[in-house]
This record gives C-alpha cells, structure tokens and sequence, in this order.
C-alpha cells in the first residue's frame, strides 16, 4: 500500500517536471527538428533526380533523416505524455473511435505484416469522453502489439458492454510479456526495446488518460502466446 503510494507520488513528480519540460520541447525542439526532418527529404529528393549525385551524400541525407524523425517521435511522445489534449469531453461511439486508431496504425501493422481483426458489438451505448485522447490509447496499445508480433501475427480487436462500461480488448498473438517485468510496464520511460524503437512512454500515457477518463487499464499475458490489454471506461450518463 504504502509502496502503491509511494509509486504514484513518484509519478506525479516525474509528471510534474515532465510538463514543464515538455513546453520547452516543442518550440526548442520540435519546430527546429521539423525543419531539419524537412529540407533532409528535400534534398535526398532532389539528390535522387540527380544523374550521378554522390551515393555517399545520399546516405548522409538519408540518416539525418532518420535521426530527426526519432527526434519528433521523442518529443511527441512527450508532450503528449505531459499534455494530454484538453478538449472537452463529448459523447463518443467507442467502435468508430477504435476504428479510426486502426486507421492511424495502418504503416506499423503492414510493416510487421500482421493482421488486425474486429470483432464489434454492435450495440455500446456511447462514452463521454476526449475523442483524440481516445484514441491515442488505442493507437498505443495496436503498436505494441505490433511491434511484439512475428509477420503472421495477429492483433484482435473486442469491444462489447459489461455492466455500466465499455470494455475493449487488444489481444495479439506476440511474445508476451515476462513476468518480471509486467509490474513495470506502466512505468514512464520503461521500454525493453532497442534504442531508437520505443521510448517507454506508451502505456503510462494510456494509462493517463484511461484513468482521467475514470476508466482502468489491465493486463494479461502468458510469454510465447501473447498479450491482452483490457480498457474499461464508464459509459455516459445522460
Ligand atoms: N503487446 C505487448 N506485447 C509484449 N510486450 C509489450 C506489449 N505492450 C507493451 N509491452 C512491453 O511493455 C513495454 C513498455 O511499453 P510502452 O510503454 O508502450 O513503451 P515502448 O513501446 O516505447 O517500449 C515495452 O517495451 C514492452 O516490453
Ligand atoms: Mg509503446
């Protein structure tokens, strides 16, 4: 108990900094680096239009371009870690919210060449909710499956009403989760991937807004078999 609160103290420091540090980000970072990530393609464009351009050069180009984009992959993560949209929450139907976070996700899912399958019920009554925010949980939680997945793989997708909530489940077919380390995925900057692929923010972001929400956010997962993120979310009450 003492621990739990002792976790979530922690957190919300980390959160508080965080949000300063996030201000700064995008106007230091981002907006220079976009401009970087932009003239970088320019040129490789034009370097490939170019009858005996130096290949060397190209090479170049092509990492600054890489670098700059896992820069503004960074940078967003934390801003929106930090600041999570402030829109007003408004009545949402939870199928086309989840669709529409496939739709978000479509270059990671062809790029691990898995399959995403939904299997909706039709009738969930809608949520009062912050669409956007919505839909970055699931965003999130599509990628990581994704990146958990051998090409073959599978991502399904569940929705239905259980009680008084909305539930979703995101189950993939990947390599699961070790057992050691599932008490800490919901932990800011907790990653197990390769640097450069994750930065460990995902999942306390979703777990941020599920919560703002007043939902909750769970997880099974048996290693070499896959994973299931479940998100519970209050209906809207009229
Ligand atoms: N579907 C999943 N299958 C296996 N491991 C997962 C899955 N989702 C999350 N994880 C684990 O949780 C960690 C934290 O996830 P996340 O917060 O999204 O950060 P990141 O994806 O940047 O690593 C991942 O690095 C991975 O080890
Ligand atoms: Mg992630």
């Amino acid at each position: 108990m003492v621990k739990e609160l002792e976790k979530r103290i922690i957190h919300a420091e980390k959160l508080a900094s965080i949000g300063q540090l996030a201000a700064s980000v995008v106007h230091e970072i981002n907006n220079p680096m976009t401009a970087v990530a932009t003239y970088a393609d320019a040129l490789l464009q034009r370097s490939r239009l170019t009858p005996g351009a130096n290949p060397a050069d190209q090479e170049k180009l092509r990492k600054i371009l890489e670098s700059s984009h896992r820069i503004l992959r960074f940078t967003r993560d934390l801003v929106s870690y930090a600041r999570p949209a402030q829109d007003r929450p408004e009545r949402v139907a939870l199928n086309a919210v989840v669709d529409m976070a496939v739709g978000f996700c479509e270059h990671v899912v062809s790029q691990a060449r898995v399959t995403v399958h939904r299997e909706y019920a039709g009738d969930v009554p809608p949520l009062a909710a912050v669409r956007a925010n919505l839909v970055q949980v699931f965003v999130n939680l599509i990628t990581n499956a994704c990146h958990a997945m051998a090409p073959g793989g599978a991502v399904h997708l569940v929705t239905a009403q259980e009680g008084q909530e909305a539930v979703v489940r995101v189950r993939d077919t990947g390599t699961g989760i070790e057992p050691r380390n599932l008490p800490r995925i919901f932990e800011p900057f907790f990653t197990t991937k390769p640097e450069g692929r994750g930065t460990g923010l995902g999942l306390s972001i979703c777990q941020g807004i599920v919560e703002n929400h007043g939902g909750r956010l769970s997880v099974e997962s048996t290693v070499g078999q896959g994973t299931t993120f479940t998100v519970r979310l209050p209906l809207a009450v009229d």
